[in-house]
């Protein structure tokens, strides 16, 4: 077939293992009490991608993400190996986006020339702070001297480059998180990714936050933070296309977009989730097991390792389509949506719309969250989707 004609997928590898556990994580990442065989973990990952290989014959490879964790822990030869597979066994057309997420300690950075060599084209550094105290309460082990220094690094070897912040953190001021955004976009990545804290299920924040002992902005200031974040990251001419992240043009993240976009991809690695579309044009969930030696047994045993395969509903997928198309600042394309068999309630679009919560682009056609909105973007897209 004319390479031109296939359609694309995703691939995100996942690393399931950190040196320790940060207390707002609720990622798929361990603490590992014995040394990591990273052979073992490189021979199961290409099994897992071949597992996949037949059925994605047809189609090419539109961009790798290697996700945790902390997959900067990986050796610079797993990584090799494994993208020397994808080559093998996939098809696509360079150049594709292959991102790597890297925590910003120089043991990492001292890396950073081999994972360019080996073809990744771009870092997304998980800085979380510029304010030294602020990453002992977030629990990181790096200061931010090496976050600065880490993407000076990535800056010799990478054209592309994102950085990752946590604001919105109990007790932060307007004034401070101002200076300490301005300072993260001095250090002129191309990309950003900002993240109001958010308190998950079954993590060390969460039990401080049900005792009392950790109080979070209340809305107003995270509503403020939030005007402020997105205006000073426009002076520096980051646009935002979803909620939470910003580029400069041209350097939107082509793996998140496609999970907005409701693309095709696959996941390998303990946890990871797939989403393909059959010969019948009709839509797989597939779920990986999520523990790492449950998921090592999987894969010696089977060759794959999901524990949930299944045919996606119509409703299911409409869900899916508002729930993240909604998050992009494009927004949701409303002719699509009724197609699902979505539906509008008029009234509900009206008054979100007056309370200035949403606003039709009528050119597209296509339903944006307002920055007002997006605040509260989750409250919005459950009041649509009703
Ligand atoms: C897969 S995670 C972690 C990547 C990498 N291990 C690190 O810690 O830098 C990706 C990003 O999610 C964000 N994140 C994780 N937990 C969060 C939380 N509870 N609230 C807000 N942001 C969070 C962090 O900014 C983090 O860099
Ligand atoms: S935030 Fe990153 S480094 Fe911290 S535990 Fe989660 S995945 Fe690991």
């Amino acid at each position: 077939m004319n390479s031109k004609m296939r359609s694309k997928f995703s691939i995100y590898i996942h690393w399931p293992y950190c040196l320790s556990k940060c207390p707002y994580c609720d990622f798929n990442s361990h603490i590992s009490k014995e040394k990591i065989d990273q052979n073992k973990y490189t021979t199961l990952i290409k099994k897992e991608l071949d597992y996949y290989s037949d059925i994605m014959s047809e189609k090419s490879v539109l961009s790798v993400f290697f996700g945790g964790g902390t997959p900067s822990l990986m050796e610079p030869s797993v990584i090799y190996n494994i993208l020397n597979h994808i080559a093998k066994r996939f098809n696509f057309e360079n150049p594709i986006e292959i991102t790597l997420e890297a925590n910003p300690t120089s043991v990492e950075s001292d890396k950073f020339r081999h994972y360019s060599d080996f073809g990744i084209n771009r870092v997304s550094i998980g800085v979380q702070s510029l304010n030294d105290k602020a990453l002992k309460n977030l629990g990181r082990n790096h200061t931010s001297k090496e976050a600065i220094s880490a993407i000076e690094t990535a800056h010799q070897y990478f054209k592309s480059i994102s950085l990752d912040l946590i604001y919105c953190r109990p007790g932060q001021k307007k004034k401070e998180w101002e200076k300490e955004l301005i300072q993260a976009l001095a250090l002129d990545t191309h990309h950003i990714s900002l993240y109001q804290l958010t308190i998950e299920p079954d993590t060390m924040f969460e039990k401080l936050f049900r005792s009392g002992k950790l109080i979070l902005p209340d809305e107003e200031l995270s509503r403020e933070l939030y005007l402020i974040t997105e205006l000073l990251c426009k002076n520096y001419s980051l646009f935002k296309y979803e909620i939470s992240n910003f580029s400069k043009r041209g350097h939107e993240s082509v793996h998140n977009l496609n999970y907005w976009n409701s693309g095709e991809w696959i996941g390998v690695g303990p946890g990871s989730h797939s989403r393909i579309e059959n010969q019948d044009n009709q839509r797989i969930s597939i779920v990986n097991e999520y523990d790492p030696q449950k998921w090592e047994h999987y894969m010696r045993k089977s060759g794959f390792s999901y524990i949930e395969k299944q045919e996606l509903t119509q409703e299911h997928i409409r869900d899916e389509y508002i729930l993240m198309s909604m998050r992009t600042s494009k927004g949701m394309d409303i002719n699509k949506y009724i197609n699902l068999g979505g539906y509008l309630d008029k009234e509900k679009i009206e008054s979100l719309t007056i309370d200035g919560y949403i606003r039709m682009d009528k050119n597209t056609n296509y339903l944006q969250i307002t920055s007002k909105g997006s605040i509260i973007s989750d409250h919005i897209i459950s009041e649509l989707a009703l």
